[in-house]
């Protein structure tokens, strides 16, 4: 059987880093924390925790001392957060992703020039509040058309634009669509990262190759489930698994050529073990 595997399944360069990272450290160091999951993937939080390293969701939960390893994850944090820790004396491993990290230097230069800081993107997630650090708060943070109607721009600043790194991108050009109509003086900077739209365009081209396709994600990760509609409406025979163990391969034997995908959160071994048990059928 001829299987093909796409090289984009799975994690993206900045979680994959960072998981990497964490293994890491844990073979090296006795005590070890992630502030918050280093992925939302239960079994790899899981194996973490067997080589000792704990998930700690506050900087106050963590004990101070040299021989404390903190590891902060690809989404990044405040910019107080890092003083916090240094005010521990822990040592720090900075596993934030290079392109989020680009972010926080923008809106913490250009805040300090003195423009108006807009991030698009949701204000709750991690990475948004950690951007929003970046420029002591000052920003506005705008997910929506509605709330970029309701922008007000402060007289006489320079407005600086920037976007959570998985946002839509049909939504970003809308919204700031909107806010160029309210001032000339805008400077846009997409920061959207394109490791999603890579991963689903690989997924769909494969998908048009193979007599059959494999999703392998979490049954409640929706950009599995985007992965899967995109391979479904390509190949007839596409199968959404979350482990080996949800695989029929009766139904396998009858194709010549089967593909492989994988979503954000699903790490490499279980794309190995599926790839090799389908290829060895
Ligand atoms: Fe991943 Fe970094 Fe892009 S964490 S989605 S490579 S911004």
């Amino acid at each position: 059987m001829d299987v093909t595997v796409a090289k984009s399944a799975g994690f993206c360069f900045g979680v994959k880093r960072a998981v990497d990272l964490v293994y890491e450290e844990a073979s090296k160091n006795q005590k070890v924390y992630t502030l918050g999951p280093i992925i939302h993937n239960e079994q790899v939080v899981e194996d973490l925790k067997k080589k000792g390293v704990c998930v700690a969701e506050t900087v106050e939960e963590i004990e101070p001392g040299q021989d404390i390893t903190v590891i902060i994850r690809s989404h990044g944090v405040t910019k107080k957060v890092y003083c916090d820790l240094e005010k521990k004396g822990v040592r720090i491993v900075d596993a934030t992703c290079p392109f989020v990290k680009k972010i926080h230097m923008i809106v913490q230069e250009k805040q300090k020039q003195g423009e108006q800081i807009v991030v698009i993107g949701n204000a709750s997630h991690p990475e948004v509040e950690g951007i929003c650090g970046w420029c002591d708060n000052q920003c506005t943070v705008i997910e929506t058309e509605q709330e970029a109607e309701k922008f007000v721009p402060e007289k006489e600043k320079r407005i600086c634009i920037v976007a959570q790194t998985t946002f839509n991108y049909k939504k970003f050009e809308d919204i700031v669509d909107i806010l160029s109509k309210k001032s000339y003086d805008i400077f846009v900077m997409n920061t959207i990262c394109n490791a999603t739209e890579v991963r689903q365009t690989e997924a769909g081209t494969i998908a048009r190759q193979s007599d059959a396709m494999i999703v392998i994600g979490g049954k409640h990760s929706s950009n599995t489930q985007k992965l899967y509609e995109i391979c479904r409406n390509a190949c007839a025979n596409t199968y959404f698994i979350q482990t080996l163990d949800d695989l029929d391969l009766k139904l396998f034997k009858s194709f010549r050529s089967v593909g492989i995908t994988a979503g954000a959160s699903t790490p490499n071994n279980i794309i190995k073990e599926v790839q090799s048990y389908v290829r060895h059928e």
